[in-house]
């Protein structure tokens, strides 16, 4: 854990403006900076910084944060990763607590392997452009592949030199340990003890993290030799964990982000090809299938997958049932093919960028349809083999969390296969009904239902209202919470402890205001009195969202919404009773209208007369606090 000194530090020394200015254009406006949104696609700039804050807010997509939550949520920093970033670029030395001797050394055992692993990836890369071997086999190769030297440089392509110690020798000469050197799977250990190179004149693709360092590789040989494997690649080890990496990610991470889309090949042939071609956001599962991590890995830049495959219909029909975990990831999944005998890299150097590009756009289909159109054409006449794919699209269907989109498919794959509407939504919901019965853990989505029909809005609209509610206790906490109450009565208190006081006995519903909430109490039960930039810093992004979202609009927004709103805003602090007690009352009054309604849920469902009687004194009772509530709103607070 990185130690509180350090993160003090690092928050003094972070220049707001000056951070996200290295991601965005900022401009200066009033006292603040503005600039184009790096969320959304805007044209007039709505994405506000704040220095005197230390904050932002993007008006479009609704983000906002501290310096460190910018990095999160850009870069898919963790929390100590931006941390870290912060320290790089103010050039402050990190403190970090050891958990235990065991954890020491494990990240230095990883920290070895990644050393190790970048070591080899220059020596092949140098070899690959220093040496005559190099050049004549490795690079001419390359050369000959189309690849440029600058995609050569960046993706750090290299040659291990056709000799059984080449590498191994220099490596031990130049003090690397041996340990690290077979773990990393660079070099075996022969049974005398000595160690020969694994990727003896093979063309070398280092495989890089997510942060950019090097941690395992891929070698090509060059032969066309039926027995000899094509690639060999790195063994998994402490870092280099197959499953959730994805080849290229690196280097696409930027162009993901900004088209909201992700290109999945098969190869790093494919990826250095179509990246070279100027479409950089493409990554590869490099030849196994993909997984839940890597999936994953992805949503974190964009919902979109763009799946390139190449036009062999049998790894086609073999690849369909593992994309339904992109599906069950809440992905939008397309599908595109190439002509036969084409992948992606041989197609894009024959076609080049524009009819690559072109082609994409007029084939990509939908995964579902896509699906449903090979099931179909396989299945011809034969009426039980269509029922088989019924089923089988369906339950792809059913794994889709958003039941409004699935209840798309459901309509055109009713369309595709001719069969009615009303029969595939029953199968659907059969499925989805059987899928909750057996994972009651996870939350699952609702049942599409039957007929279409819309949200059920005054439900909606109920939920949406206490939220604000909440929301307003958090804002008003924020702003006003240290300073002194100013009306009759009640003397030398602040506002936040008065409110923390008359809120006692009011669940929260919302996490994030809950847990506002009770780490505002907690503090002050330390004898602290909040502030603001104390919750901008705070580690949980929820709690920093709620935080910004609540200040921002006061602060942040262009002087004419100001101007439009000073008069709200001169208001409520003209009256600072009627505006903290009638925050604090109309949340109450809301939260005891919800009993109520629970009551008469229970009065309706109840049997006995007993139970009845129990109930119906709770309902009295309610009943009476509600107009407590009421009466004190009208006739204490003007509104
Ligand atoms: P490909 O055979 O399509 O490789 O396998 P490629 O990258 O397009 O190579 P070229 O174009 O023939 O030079 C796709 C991916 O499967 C993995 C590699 O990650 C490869 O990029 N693979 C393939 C292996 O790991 N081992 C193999 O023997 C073959
Ligand atoms: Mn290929």
């Amino acid at each position: 854990m990185i130690t509180k000194p350090t993160i003090d530090r690092i928050m003094e020394a972070t220049d707001i403006v000056e951070v996200i200015g290295e991601f965005v254009q900022l401009k200066k406006r009033g006292a603040n900076y503005v600039g184009l949104s790096p969320f959304a696609n805007e044209r007039t700039p709505s994405f506000t910084v704040s220095p005197a804050k230390g904050i932002f807010k993007d008006f479009s997509s609704g983000k906002g944060g501290s310096a460190v939550t910018f990095l999160m949520e850009l870069e898919k920093f963790t929390y100590p990763e931006a941390l870290k970033w912060l320290a790089k670029k103010y050039g402050i030395e990190v403190e970090e607590t050891v958990e235990n001797k065991e954890d020491r050394e494990e990240d230095n055992r990883r920290e070895s392997l990644m050393i190790v692993s970048g070591y080899a990836a220059k020596f092949f890369h140098e070899s690959l452009l220093d040496t005559e071997e190099g050049q004549n086999i490795g690079l001419s190769y390359f050369k000959e592949r189309g690849f440029t030297n600058e995609t050569i440089r960046k993706f750090e392509l290299g040659y291990s030199p056709d000799q059984w110690e080449a590498f191994s020798a220099q490596a031990v000469k130049e003090g690397y340990q041996e340990e690290f050197l077979v773990e990393s799977g660079l070099s075996v250990k022969r049974d005398n003890g000595s160690l020969y190179d694994r990727y003896r004149g093979r063309v070398m693709f280092p495989i890089h993290s997510f942060t950019g360092r090097v941690i395992a590789f891929g070698g090509r040989t060059l032969k066309t030799d039926k027995n000899v494997p094509k690639y060999v690649n790195s063994p998994e080890s402490e870092i280099y964990h197959k499953s959730n990496i994805l080849y290229g990610l690196y280097f696409a991470k930027k162009a993901i982000r900004e088209q909201d889309n992700c290109y999945l090949v098969e190869g790093y042939a494919d990826v250095l090809s179509v990246h070279q071609a100027g479409i950089e956001n493409v990554v590869a599962s490099s030849g196994t299938s993909l997984t839940v991590e890597q999936v994953k890995l992805i949503s974190r830049f964009t919902k979109n997958i763009t799946i390139l495959y190449d036009g062999d219909a049998a790894g086609i029909k073999a690849s369909l049932r593992g994309l339904d975990l992109i599906l069950e990831e809440g992905l939008n999944v397309k599908v595109v093919l190439f002509p036969d005998g084409h992948d992606p890299d041989s197609y894009v150097r024959k076609m080049g960028t524009a009819a690559f590009k072109k082609h994409i756009d007029e084939k990509k289909k939908d995964f579902i349809l896509f699906k449903t159109d090979i099931l179909l054409k396989e299945a011809g006449n034969d009426p039980i083999k269509k029922a088989d794919i019924i089923r089988d699209v369906v339950e792809s269907i059913a794994k889709i969390p958003d039941s409004i989109k699935a209840s798309v498919f459901i309509k055109e794959c009713s369309h595709i296969m001719q069969i009615d509407e009303r029969a595939l939504l029953s199968e659907l919901n059969k499925m989805r009904l059987a899928k909750a019965k057996k994972g009651e853990q996870q939350q699952q989505p609702r049942p599409v239902p039957d007929e279409p029909q819309f949200f059920d809005e005054p439900q909606e609209k109920k939920i949406k209202e206490s939220d604000t509610q909440e929301k307003e206790i958090v804002r008003l906490l924020l702003l006003y919470g240290n300073r002194m109450i100013d009306w009759d009565g009640i003397a030398n208190t602040y506002i936040g402890p008065f409110m923390i006081a008359e809120l006692s006995d009011v669940e929260f519903d919302q996490p994030a205001c809950k847990q506002f909430v009770d780490i505002y109490r907690e503090e002050l039960e330390k004898g602290v009195l909040p502030e603001e930039q104390q919750f901008i810093h705070y580690p949980d992004k929820e709690i920093v969202d709620l935080v910004v979202t609540s200040i921002a609009t006061k602060y942040m927004l262009s002087e004419n919404w100001y101007e439009m709103h000073k008069i709200l805003v001169t208001d409520e602090t003209a009256n600072m009773k009627a505006t903290i007690l009638g925050a604090i009352f109309h949340l109450k009054k809301h939260k005891v209208a919800k009993i109520l309604e629970n009551l008469r849920g229970e009065l309706q469902k109840a049997t006995s007369d007993a139970d009845q009687d129990i109930l119906l004194n709770q309902y009295m009772h309610m009943k009476k606090v509600e107009k407590h509530i009421s009466d004190y709103l009208g006739s204490v607070i003007l509104k």
